[in-house]
């Protein structure tokens, strides 16, 4: 299979993006051609300091191969190192209704409040499909707030098939259920947007600071919590302890009397000791910049070699060679 996934650099990684999205790109490196990308052209329409924007391409690059990211077996590119997908932007942008745009939310929540949105919020979906087509993807995984997207993908292949003879592969969404949603430290969804989002490389003494901060209900510490799942701090914890310290903990829950310090101490470290190896290979990664430098252009030759391919068919489909 052919699979492909972006994200966008626009600040640093939290447990929400890894359990809700990277996880699911580093399993499906194995056995599929993989090609994920940092999406800087998608982060251009909220990020507005050049320094900001290329550091967080660069920690977004070390985060990914820092968690797993292979290489050798997928392709990791920046976006912006592949032009053929802003021209194949404009093709797509040709045969795109308003309509099928005014209806994506990412573009009419802002609208609904209030918010001045620019042509770059409005067309982003467009830019996604180049992003997802020009690889002739199969597979796209992303979190659930991406499908819309994944959609508009297929409706403007459709399209332009349609119109101008098979041209594009149409490509199907995959979307991890059993974590939806990672809640944040105040029990809302983890979200940079709310200020309530733990990073994954965040030193581990501010770490723990915030996670001793985490919300919790007053109930008695002696009451039996038998509603243990509906709990954020079970369920942060449930996300990367083991199966036989899920139970136990479930347990404590059932029994009542203990402090919900005690349940965080547990959180602050199950979640250290899960990215240790993680945290120790993005140290040798952030002190070897040619590497890195190296990986992302060897990404990028790969992805435009396809991206070429399927841009000169596009265009030759529509007339345009
Ligand atoms: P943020 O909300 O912090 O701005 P993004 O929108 O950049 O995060 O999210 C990037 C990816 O991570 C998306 O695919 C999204 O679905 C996933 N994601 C973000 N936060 C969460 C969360 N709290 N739970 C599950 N997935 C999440
Ligand atoms: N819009 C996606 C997000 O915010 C990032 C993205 C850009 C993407 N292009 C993509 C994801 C193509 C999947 C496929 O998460």
């Amino acid at each position: 299979m052919r699979v492909l996934s972006g994200i966008q650099p626009t600040g640093r990684f939290h447990w929400g993006n890894y359990f809700g999205a990277i996880r699911q790109y580093i399993d499906l490196q194995h056995g599929n051609e993989a090609y994920y990308f940092i999406a800087n052209l998608h982060a251009l329409t909220t990020v507005r300091d050049p320094k900001v924007l290329q550091q967080n391409t660069l920690d977004a690059a070390l985060d990914l191969l820092a968690l797993g990211l292979d290489p050798a077996k997928a392709a990791l590119f920046v976006q912006s190192d592949v032009p053929e997908v802003t021209e194949l932007t404009w093709l797509l942008m040709s045969i795109t209704p308003m309509g099928l745009l005014e209806r994506c939310h990412s573009y009419k929540d802002k609208a609904a409040r209030g918010i001045a949105a620019d042509a770059g919020l409005f067309t982003y979906p467009v830019l996604m499909s180049a992003d997802i087509l020009i690889y002739d993807s199969e597979v796209v995984p992303v979190g659930a707030d991406q499908i819309q997207h994944i959609e508009v993908a297929r409706d403007i292949a459709g399209s332009f098939n349609h119109l101008f003879g098979e041209t594009f592969v149409l490509p199907k969404y995959k979307v991890l259920e059993s974590s939806a949603k990672v809640p944040g430290l105040d029990g809302e969804k983890m979200s940079k947007s709310y200020s309530n989002t733990i990073e994954l490389f965040e030193p581990v003494g501010p770490a723990r600071k915030k996670i001793m901060r985490i919300t919790t209900d007053s109930r008695p510490m002696e009451d039996p919590k038998p509603d243990y799942e509906n709990d954020h701090l079970y369920q942060l914890f449930s996300l990367f302890a083991t199966e036989a310290e899920r139970q136990e903990m479930a347990a404590l829950y059932l029994r009542g009397n203990f402090g919900y310090g005690t349940v965080k101490k547990a959180l602050a470290d199950a979640a250290e000791k899960f990215f240790a190896e993680a945290r120790a290979k993005r140290e040798a990664l952030a002190a070897n910049p040619a590497q890195v430098a190296e990986i992302l252009r060897e990404g990028a030759a790969r992805a435009r070699k396809k991206a070429r391919e399927v841009l000169d068919r596009a265009k030759k489909a529509c007339g345009i060679s």
